[in-house]
């Protein structure tokens, strides 16, 4: 494929991620990925690591793994890829072959995750994934149930004001008017649950914040009135078997 191909072949795609295709060519994805990439604290060396990437969409961040040296990278999805209108897995596969990758890839969706189906991995990536499972703690069993080493896991969270774990439950299209996001941890339950489903160290990294962490001295009406509005902000959450 010669370079005019290749821009006509991405511009047939509706793109998540930003992926430098070389040639000149960033796909023009919607997501924040390169923001994300350095907030991840992803280890620069993965030399001879094995890394799966749950719910990799077009794979920026398999394909991330796999250029820091990682033994094998296997990038799982099933909603976009597959599912009810997010897109396809045609971005996957073709910065697959533009990149002359070798990751691999599993059609399966999260809840069936288990060590007979996957394997297990030194690192697990579950990035922007946990705030679209109607099963959170379910979901969190099933990744601690293949993850070798350590766990990296990005979310948006939310209930920030709370001091204990607390989840804002989206019944509707209220977060970003998205159905398919369903809830909002807020950061001490994002701990508390991967503790619960058997993660033994956990550091938090806060990615950005949209709530103030003190609310100092507001008086109480104003911490009533500030405590019913979403409480927004993305956070990074390492943790170790
Ligand atoms: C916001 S995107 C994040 C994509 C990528 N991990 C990133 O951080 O840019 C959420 C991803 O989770 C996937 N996903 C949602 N529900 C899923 C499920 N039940 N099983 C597997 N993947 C799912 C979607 O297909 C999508 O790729």
């Amino acid at each position: 494929m010669d370079v005019n191909e290749l821009k006509e072949e991405v511009a047939k795609i509706e793109w998540w991620h930003r992926i430098d295709l070389g040639y000149g060519i960033v796909t023009p994805g919607r997501g924040n990925n390169f923001k994300t990439l350095p907030a991840l604290e992803l280890p620069d060396d993965l030399t001879g690591k094995t890394v799966l990437d749950v719910g990799a969409w077009d794979g920026f961040f398999s394909f991330e793994a796999e250029k820091r040296n990682a033994a094998r990278v296997l990038a799982t999805d099933s909603y976009s890829w597959y599912g009810e209108g997010w897109g396809t897995k045609a971005g996957f596969e073709l910065a697959r072959e533009v990149l002359d990758s070798k990751v691999e890839d599993m059609d399966i969706d999260v809840l069936e995750l288990t060590p007979e189906k996957v394997g297990t991995f030194d690192l697990v990536l579950f990035l922007g994934v946990l705030y679209h499972m109607r099963h959170p703690l379910l979901a969190l069993e099933k990744v601690f149930s293949v993850t070798g080493e350590m766990l990296i896991l990005e979310t948006q969270v939310d209930m920030l004001g709370f001091r204990r774990p607390a989840m804002a439950f989206y019944p509707g299209a209220e977060s970003h008017g998205d159905p398919t996001n369903w809830v909002g941890p807020n950061p001490k339950c994002v701990v508390a649950m991967l503790e619960v489903v058997g993660f033994k160290e956990i550091k938090v990294f806060p990615k950005k914040r949209s709530f103030p962490e003190k609310i100092g001295k507001a008086g109480q009406i104003v911490l009533r009135h500030v405590l019913q509005r979403e409480q927004k902000a993305r956070y990074v959450f390492h943790a170790w078997r």
